[in-house]
């Protein structure tokens, strides 16, 4: 059987982080292991960086440091996620093979001195990367202390260079296999820019003018899969080693380098790291960005996941870092598990002296173990032990949103209708606006299986594959509810427009005749909205508006629930509803402000029958169930008391509470509710 993260947990929630020993002299390591026990650490990431000092010229080995590290360790008790290092190359590598260090799109070399300069195309990085991931298989694959294999460290780079343009080629002619197909799906009639040999084809290099969008996309397509291919390489290099133990990659969060569903395919486990910005933690901008990303991990991993990385106060590399106000590292912490990770981990676990990551906080900061943050790391620590028991457990999603990595990479080209549409933006605001109301959601694939969802929102999906358009057809008509966001189904996966200005499919589900133009909006323009009575929306603050994009759409069986009020477009249709086979599907031609979308989601989400797991929860109060328990998290500054059903448990602090919860400013509750008093009990019969 494949190992899972299952093996790893053993049941209780995994807490830790980066762990750099190579940094620090060696009485420290002893201190180090002391502070994480006290801080309740299980779990930590060692050899992220430790190339250099393994292999410090080529083919040199020096383990005795690291043998000592994961002794010491487990004699503490402490679990080992062994990282391969190959994220960042010594500088013998890039001095004696400059082959194996990256181009820039004008020819420049990626130089050694930071980290992750490293040519994926590139042969010979490849084979000492696999040497390296092989000797430490051997050499601790038998080590008590080992619990999982840490791949690289996000991987992301690109490269421009003669290596990668031959490798680009290969994968082209598998894609493509002739050079007419390739002609035809890049478009070359268009300026000239036919090819009549492999050979001529290069990376997207820098150009003169707007470069080919189709080349540019499958550039994007390619990187991944070379990237990929040298995870997959070095996991099975291990694997084969030590099968008993699962391989993982952290993926930097709603990150636009990695097809992040191809990729999560291959892993046993699926981590990430989340850095979401606490300057504003009333927000709750970071808190809605952390939910989407839990969301969309859990998703990649189809259940459980670990949080990889995440600060314990400040990161370095914002322009202004703030440290994390009193209560929101927890906050943050527990939302993760609440949305289904096993493992809350930090970068890193000491605060490092020197080097560029000096200024960015730690689990032990320069302050040391009396400081006020070390306080609070030791203090969750404590609480994830209370809490084994959500480890492994699901959480039940009724919506799905859709998300797609060649829809947003197509999205991406120069020469577009509006360089202010982003396919993150409606993303996000639509994901926000259902977190918002406590609708818990997955993210899908646009051809993944539907069925179970009864719900499925797709903000902006620019391009779709045929399959995709069959399987969200299918899925309506099959009674689901769908509803879709402007600029969707426009391009197919060669980024070929399709006739009518969106996919012929989608039009019939949706109920639009043609789209005839889009409207894009300047920065600072307002259109107003007009709410039909049919929307069947109250509670919207404030007059409906728009501000990003409209659509001028054609209905053909759709009745509009909204119009455009004033302007070019006024009284032309901009959120539709139509009724297809046994189900429904609703279609915005814009981007509503964030009232109105949550109104109008919310709207469709009941009619679908989706519920929030409580009713009536105060606004910034996050709830979700994971398995047989509820989390309550209160974004906000504020103390709340949350309304409950039934009485109920708190796990954190052992209090039972029978019709509400306080909860302080940032306070969570994770609760066991009791079962509801059935009448005929209640009543002795
Ligand atoms: C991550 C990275 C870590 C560290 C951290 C700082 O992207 O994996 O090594 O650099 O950022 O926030």
């Amino acid at each position: 059987m494949t190992p899972s993260l299952h093996d790893v947990t053993r049941g209780r929630l995994l807490y830790g982080g980066d762990h750099n020993p190579e940094q620090w002299p060696e009485e420290v390591w002893h201190e180090d292991v002391a502070l994480m026990r006290e801080a309740g650490v299980n779990l930590v990431t060692v050899g992220v960086f430790s190339w250099a000092r393994i292999e410090p010229r080529p083919g040199a080995r020096e383990f005795d440091w690291l043998d000592r590290v994961l002794d010491l360790l487990h004699g503490a008790g402490i679990g080992v996620c062994l990282a391969t290092p190959t994220a960042s190359p010594p500088p013998w590598m890039g001095a004696r093979h400059p082959e194996t260090l990256p181009r820039d799109e004008t020819g420049a070399t990626v130089w050694y001195g930071s980290r992750n300069h490293f040519c994926a195309s590139s042969p010979v990085y490849r084979e000492y990367a696999l040497r390296i991931a092989a000797d430490l298989a051997d050499r601790y694959g038998d080590h008590p202390a080992l619990r999982l294999w840490h791949v690289n460290n996000e991987y992301g780079t690109s490269c421009w260079c003669d290596e990668t343009a031959r490798h680009f080629r290969r994968w082209l002619r598998a894609r493509y296999g002739d050079l007419e197909a390739l002609n035809g799906a890049w478009g070359t009639a268009f300026w000239s820019q036919r090819y009549d040999s492999w050979e001529e084809i290069v990376p997207p290099r820098r150009t003169q003018y707007l470069a080919n969008p189709t080349q540019t996309l499958d550039f994007r397509r390619f990187t991944s899969d070379a990237l990929l291919e040298c995870f997959v390489a070095e996991r099975d290099a291990l694997a084969e080693r030590t099968p008993h133990v699962p391989v993982t990659t952290n993926f930097m969060p709603l990150f636009v380098g990695q097809d992040g569903w191809t990729w999560a395919e291959h892993q046993d486990v699926v981590s990430v790291d989340l850095y979401p910005d606490p300057a504003d933690p009333d927000g709750p901008d970071g808190a809605a960005l952390g939910a989407l990303v839990q969301d969309l991990t859990r998703s990649q991993a189809r259940g459980p996941w670990l949080l990889m990385e995440q600060a314990a106060g400040a990161v370095n590399w914002r322009g202004v870092n703030r440290p994390k106000p009193e209560g929101l590292m927890r906050l943050w912490s527990l939302q993760a598990v609440a949305r289904g990770a096993d493992g809350i981990c930090f970068f890193q676990w000491r605060q490092s002296r020197q080097g560029s990551e000096k200024f960015h906080s730690a689990m032990l900061p320069h302050a040391g173990r009396r400081s006020r943050l070390f306080g609070r790391v030791r203090g969750l620590g404590a609480e994830l032990g209370a809490l084994s028991e959500v480890t492994g457990a699901s959480v039940p999603a009724g919506t799905a949103v859709l998300h797609d990595w060649n829809a947003w990479w197509a999205g991406l080209q120069q020469g577009r209708p509006s360089d202010r549409l982003t396919h993150t933006g409606p993303l996000r605001a639509w994901h926000r606006a259902l977190w918002e109301r406590n609708l818990t959601c997955d993210l899908a694939r646009p051809e993944a299986d539907l069925s179970g969802y009864a719900l499925v929102a797709a903000p902006h999906l620019y391009l779709l594959t045929d399959e995709a358009l069959d399987n969200l057809a299918a899925y309506v008509h099959g009674g689901g509810t769908l509803v879709c966001g402007f600029f969707t189904g426009v391009a197919d996966a060669d980024d070929r427009i399709r006739e009518g200005g969106m996919d012929a499919r989608l039009r019939e589900v949706l109920g639009i005749d043609l789209v005839h133009e889009w409207w894009p909006m300047a920065e600072g323009e307002t259109q107003h909205l007009t709410l039909h009575p049919a929307a069947g929306i109250s509670g919207a603050a404030g007059p409906a508006t728009a501000d990003l994009w409209r659509e001028d759409v054609e209905t053909a069986g759709a009745e509009a629930v909204a119009s455009y009020r004033g302007g070019e477009l006024d009284g032309r249709p901009a959120v539709t509803r139509h009724t297809f086979g046994a189900g429904t599907a609703w279609y915005l031609t814009t981007l509503p402000d964030p009232d109105t979308l949550r109104a109008l989601l919310g709207r469709a989400a009941h009619e679908a029958g989706v519920r929030p797991p409580l009713p009536d929860l105060p606004t910034g109060v996050e709830a979700v169930r994971r398995g047989g328990l509820l989390f309550l998290l209160n974004h906000r500054r504020e103390p709340v008391a949350v309304p409950l059903r039934v009485p109920a448990t708190d796990l954190l602090t052992g209090r039972r509470h029978e019709r509400g919860v306080p909860l302080d400013r940032h306070g969570v509750a994770v609760l066991r509710e009791e079962p509801p008093a059935r009448e005929g009990l209640r009543e002795g019969r």
